[in-house]
């Protein structure tokens, strides 16, 4: 049986010439966890072709290490996703651990300041930077695939909406190259920093929530007007905490309208059409259909086909959306938030999505 006391991680994770500053061991075949690499020394490559020679498919850290481990990956992430021997699914577990962690910990910071930490700042900038190549190249799109469904909870999901609008727009450069029109040039450095520039908006959309209580966000029921009010203020104060950073204007306006709604009604402005931009329609719709998809405490997650056509606003019958009981009134009659001609182009790019499941 295996030790508790140790963690198994994906060999293709130690990336050689670093010096992880944990201990790593492996399995013996009666059971044993040996000692492979001493913390702080050097791996080399030969070390790792000999340990992939001898066949094991995982090696362990001692569970006392994990935040030393955590903090390996965040500096060696653009490596270890770079990586030729890595599977995608494995990548994609570090891309989210260490995804979730950055958030989480801009999250804390932040609460205490007032503002985003320029720590956090720079580090949501390094981690976007550094899975841009993965979460854009299409084969990312089976283990993305694979998160439709999963639970909601607020770091996975900034992970998630991250994920789905940098693959989102790399498959519609034409929307990129909207996002950010004053620019002269578009050439790839242009689109890289964007899209770059993309990933930061949507991963930190909701990070106005700090300022909302953990009872009103994990809410079993519906909310009160109170409730809702305070709802309300997060995507303003999302923009306030950017205001001082070093973001470009169209992520911080994304932050404060990615809950307007292209035909009015939304919040906190009512804004409406084309003065709401580009990038807050896209995490409108984005953000909306990642919620619709994971599975909350108070309701199961919507198949992908379900959560379009409400979104759509299309159903089957050709009438208003069916009125289940057991719906989230939130998730029906959404037709009116979104801008239809990026919803069709999401709807076609869920497809591609959905052809990986
Ligand atoms: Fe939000």
């Amino acid at each position: 049986m295996r030790d508790t006391k140790y963690m198994a991680i994906p060999p293709g994770a130690i990336i050689p010439g670093s010096l992880p500053k944990f201990k790593i061991y492996v399995l013996s075949r009666d059971g044993r966890y040996i000692l492979w690499a001493r913390d702080g020394n050097e791996v080399k490559k030969e070390q790792l072709n000999t340990l992939a020679e001898s066949g094991p498919q995982e090696v362990f850290i001692d569970l006392e290490e994990e935040i030393r481990y955590e903090e390996y990956l965040e500096t060696h992430l653009g490596n270890i996703l770079d990586s030729q021997g890595m599977p995608d699914d494995q990548k994609a577990d570090v891309f989210s651990r260490v995804s979730t962690n950055v958030v989480k910990d801009s999250f804390e910071t932040s609460l205490g300041l007032g503002r985003m930490h320029d720590d956090a700042v720079r580090r949501t900038q390094a981690l976007v930077s550094h899975s841009l190549i993965f979460i854009a190249e299409s084969n990312s799109l089976k283990p993305l695939a694979k998160m439709i469904g999963h639970d909601y909870k607020t770091y996975e999901h900034a992970t998630k909406v991250l994920w789905f609008t940098v693959a989102f727009l790399r498959c519609n450069p034409d929307i990129l190259e909207e996002i950010d029109p004053g620019f002269p040039t578009f050439d790839e450095a242009r689109k890289k920093e964007i899209l770059k520039q993309c990933g930061v908006s949507a991963i930190l959309h909701d990070i106005g929530k700090v300022f909302v209580s953990q009872d009103i966000l994990n809410k079993d029921g519906p909310l009160d007007a109170l409730e809702w009010e305070i709802i309300k203020r997060h995507p303003l104060s999302g923009f306030a905490m950017l205001v001082d950073s070093e973001t470009p204007d169209f992520v911080r306006k994304a932050i404060l309208q990615h809950h307007e709604d292209f035909h009015g009604g939304g919040y906190p402005m009512s804004a409406k059409g084309e003065s709401i931009t580009i990038l807050a329609r896209v995490l409108r719709i984005v953000d909306v259909f990642d919620a619709m998809t994971s599975r909350r405490p108070y309701k199961e997650a919507l198949p992908a086909a379900k959560a379009a056509q409400i979104m759509v606003g299309t159903p089957s019958n050709g009438n208003e959306p069916e009125k289940d009981p057991k719906e989230d009134p939130r998730d029906r009659g959404m037709k009116q938030c979104f801008d239809e001609r990026l919803l069709r182009k999401f709807i076609v790019f869920l497809g591609k999505v959905s052809s990986q499941m």
